[in-house]
């Protein structure tokens, strides 16, 4: 039996960010594949043509064809237990998304090469970014004409800041896509060959093809020399530290659709990714090895069976171990119970978990105990893990009952959902209407069906549009006549003022009149 500790250090849990259509889902099916949790390619991209996956628990979900929530997938390859999160894209994107990311001990970063660095890329980027986890890239579609190597480094560092270190670089691309030079394993990887041995060729001491090949004779093999030169003189230095501090990215070219790249992506990031990290709590830092079992809820998934009102919470473990039975303390409430419900995620599967340890993630049953950034701890002291940031909606509904005589389950149902995580919730300011924010659109949709299946609540959304939300720093220097229209004055939850603006004309315009009031994005905070 492996120590606690052994088993904690084989952990490695990441989500794959990316933006829609970069090849995200394609390139989680490989890794699934060569981890043996699943048979068939096709699995995972079930989803998308109709074929449900066992994890589209709500009827919303099924309708879409899409997971609302992200789901967790795990996989053994060599000695590491791999914890994949998924991120859902598209208008799917919700808070769960950025929520996810407060979860996972690294990223993986995927980029379509002929698109480079897309947008939602860059919001999810900055999460990672904001946590300092390390996050590593993986360039996709290289057998497709693309945008030059170079170029797309140079994209990393102007359009997301992060400096590269290139693991590997492409000979040629689309129709002349020859494979990869691998400074890393000092081998060239063939994209195209006739048996499986002639896969890798090595390199000589100077860095140059060892064995005889047309290829030595082409001008891509020149030109890729010439640009590993640059690279070798005026490019990063591999630094295993600034990978680990978020602050270099390694990069890897490949294509996820023909299985080029993935498998040697896999085993270098393996190798690189870091295992669960100690996390900061009210009590100090706690280290992911210790014996006191503990963890904090990232995410809550509601109505899988419409004839209960039951949820699951996803729970990511920090520290300890979890055993089915075991007695575990709500911070927030002081309460004890003994989770006996409790499962795993598999890609194609849910089973029920005996036993998990520091940086699995596991599914608690709940009967509406648990809200979003709640920890659990077994045994004593108890302490409570920092809070998970706030993520500024861009998308504003004003929101009513359908029914007015039916006041007290609107409201009852706002609240819990608001307090559950699901929906941001603000108000004007004498007139206290309800205004619901979300960063994806779903999130709406489940708010609707939510309110009518759980409360028995019907809902009249008058969609806002998109706005740009920042809080106000100096409250006491806010008038309430600069409320208007295009930057309208509204309080969050907690009471704090919060000015939605109409865009970022509207945003710059205000800011130049009132220089004196201090605005900030909740992501800037840390
Ligand atoms: P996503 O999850 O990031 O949204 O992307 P997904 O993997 O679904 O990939 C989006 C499209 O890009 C898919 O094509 C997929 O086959 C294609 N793709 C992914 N990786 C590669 C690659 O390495 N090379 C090439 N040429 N294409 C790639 P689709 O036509 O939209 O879907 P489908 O008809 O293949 O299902």
């Amino acid at each position: 039996m492996a120590s606690l500790k052994e088993e904690v250090l084989s952990r490695r849990t990441f989500a794959i960010i990316s933006h829609p259509d970069a090849g995200k889902t394609t390139l989680t099916e490989k890794l699934l594949l060569f981890g043996g949790a699943i048979r068939d390619a096709g699995t995972v991209k079930g989803k998308k043509t109709g074929k449900f996956a066992t994890s589209d628990w709500m009827e919303i979900e099924k309708q879409r064809g899409i997971s609302v929530t992200s789901s967790v997938m795990q996989f053994h390859y060599q000695d590491c237990h791999v914890n994949i999160l998924d991120t859902p894209g598209h208008e799917d994107f919700s808070e769960d998304t950025y929520r996810t990311l407060m979860a996972v001990d690294s990223a993986v970063m995927v980029v379509d090469a002929a698109k480079g660095i897309e947008a939602q890329t860059k919001k999810l980027f900055k999460v990672c970014k904001m946590r300092g986890i390390p996050i590593f890239t993986f360039i996709n579609k290289l057998d497709r004409q693309a945008k030059p190597p170079l170029e797309l480094l140079a994209e990393l560092e102007e359009v997301l800041g992060i400096e590269s270190y290139p693991m590997n670089w492409p000979i040629g691309m689309g129709k002349e896509f020859f494979g990869i030079y691998d400074r890393f394993n000092a081998r060239i990887e063939q994209f195209r060959t006739e048996n499986a041995e002639d896969r890798f060729l090595p390199l000589d001491e100077e860095g140059g093809l060892a064995v005889e090949h047309d290829i030595k004779k082409s001008s891509l093999y020149d030109q890729m020399l010439e640009e590993i030169m640059l690279l070798e003189e005026a490019g990063n230095e591999f630094s295993k530290e600034r990978i680990a501090a978020g602050e270099l990215t390694p990069v890897f070219f490949g294509s996820a659709l023909t299985n080029f790249g993935v498998q040697t992506f896999l085993e270098t990031y393996l190798q690189f990714a870091p295992p669960p990290q100690p996390r900061q709590s009210d009590n100090g830092e706690v280290d992911p090895t210790s014996e006191q079992f503990s963890g904090f809820i990232f995410k809550i998934q509601a109505n899988m069976n419409p004839a209960h009102r039951d949820r699951i919470a996803f729970f990511r473990i920090c520290s300890g171990k979890f055993e089915r039975g075991m007695s575990v303390t709500l911070t927030r409430t002081g309460k004890t119970s003994k989770v006996s419900q409790s499962t795993q995620f598999l890609a194609d599967d849910r089973s029920t978990v005996n036993e998990a340890v520091s940086g699995d993630i596991i599914g608690l049953y709940d009967t509406g105990n648990y809200q979003i950034g709640d920890t659990l701890v077994g045994g004593k002291p108890l302490f409570q893990y920092e809070k998970l940031p706030q993520f500024a909606p861009e998308l504003f509904v004003k929101v009513s009952a359908k029914n007015v005589m039916k006041q007290k389950s609107f409201h009852k149902g706002i609240e819990q959902l608001v307090q559950e995580g699901a929906i941001q919730l603000y108000k004007t300011l004498h007139t206290e209407s309800y205004i619901l924010g979300a960063v994806g659109q779903l999130q709406f949709e489940v708010f609707e069906h939510r309110m009518k299946g759980e409360y028995n609540s019907e809902v009249i959304m008058e969609p806002m549009g998109s706005k740009i939300a920042r809080w106000v720093e100096n409250e006491e220097d806010v008038k309430e006549n600069l409320s208007n229209s295009r930057s309208l004055l509204v309080k969050d939850r907690h009471g704090k003022l919060v000015f939605l603006f109409e865009n970022e004309f509207a945003l710059r315009w205000f800011q130049d009149k009132n220089e004196r009031i201090k605005l900030y994005h909740p992501l800037d905070e840390t």
